[in-house]
C-alpha cells in the first residue's frame, strides 16, 4: 500500500515537471548560433576594380527608360526619370574588354535642384571565384562630381555579410549619345 502511494507521488512529480517544462518554454523561431556553425572564419577586405558600361543609344541599349513623367524633359536635372539597367562590367574601359559581371537594377533622377541619381543595383559577378556571387549597392550618385561614393549594403554567395562602399568615377561620357563608361573601385568586408 505504501509502495503504491510512493509510486503515485513520483508520478505526480513527473507530470508536474513535464507540465512546467512545456509552459516555461513557449515555441520559438529564433536562436543564437556561433559564426563557425555557418563556416565563417576570418573576415577579409577585398578591392574590386572594373568598368561599368551604361549604353543608352543604338539598337541594343543596356539602360532603358522605364518611367518618365511629362515634367522630366523640362527639368534641368531630368527629375523623375527612371531607367532599368543591365550594364556590362569589364576589366578594362574598352567595350570589348573581358566581362566580369553585370550591374542589374534601377537608377532614377531624385534631385530637383542638383543632379543626383538614386542607384539601386546588384553587381552580379560571372568570373573567377566570385562567379555567381552578388553585391547589393544602394546610394546617391551625384554624377557631376568627380568621385561618387555609394554604400554596399550586402551580398550573396562569397559576399554573404558584405558591407563596404563603391567609388564611381566617370571614365568617358559621350555628350551626343549619352553613353557612359564609369570606373568603379569597390571595397568590401566579407568572409
Ligand atoms: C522627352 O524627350 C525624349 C528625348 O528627346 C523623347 O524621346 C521623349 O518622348 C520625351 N518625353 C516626353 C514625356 O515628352
Ligand atoms: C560561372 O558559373 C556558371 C553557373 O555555374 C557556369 O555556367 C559558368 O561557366 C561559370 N563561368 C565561369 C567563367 O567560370
Amino acid at each position: 500500500m505504501a509502495n503504491a502511494k510512493y509510486l503515485t507521488s513520483i508520478f505526480t512529480i513527473i507530470i508536474t515537471l513535464l507540465f512546467s517544462f512545456t509552459t516555461a518554454k513557449p515555441p520559438t523561431f529564433h536562436r543564437t548560433i556561433s559564426p563557425t556553425s555557418l563556416g565563417l572564419k576570418k573576415e577579409k577586405l577585398s578591392h574590386l576594380h572594373f568598368f561599368f558600361h551604361d549604353i543608352v543609344s543604338g539598337p541594343k541599349p543596356t539602360a532603358v527608360r522605364v518611367v518618365e513623367p511629362r515634367s522630366t524633359n523640362t527639368s534641368s536635372t531630368l527629375f523623375g526619370l527612371m531607367a532599368m539597367i543591365d550594364d556590362p562590367l569589364t576589366v578594362n574601359p574598352e567595350p570589348g574588354s573581358k566581362l566580369v559581371g553585370r550591374a542589374q537594377g534601377i537608377y532614377g533622377s531624385a534631385g530637383q535642384e542638383e543632379m543626383g541619381l538614386l542607384m539601386i543595383m546588384n553587381l552580379v559577378f560571372t568570373e573567377g571565384k566570385y562567379n555567381g556571387s552578388t553585391l547589393s549597392l544602394l546610394g546617391r550618385n551625384a554624377v557631376l562630381s568627380t568621385v561618387r561614393e555609394m554604400p554596399i549594403v550586402g551580398g550573396s554567395g562569397a559576399f554573404r555579410f558584405a558591407r563596404g562602399y563603391a567609388q564611381a568615377k566617370t571614365h568617358t561620357f559621350d555628350f551626343k549619345t549619352g553613353d557612359a563608361v564609369v570606373e568603379y573601385n569597390v571595397f568590401v568586408f566579407h568572409y
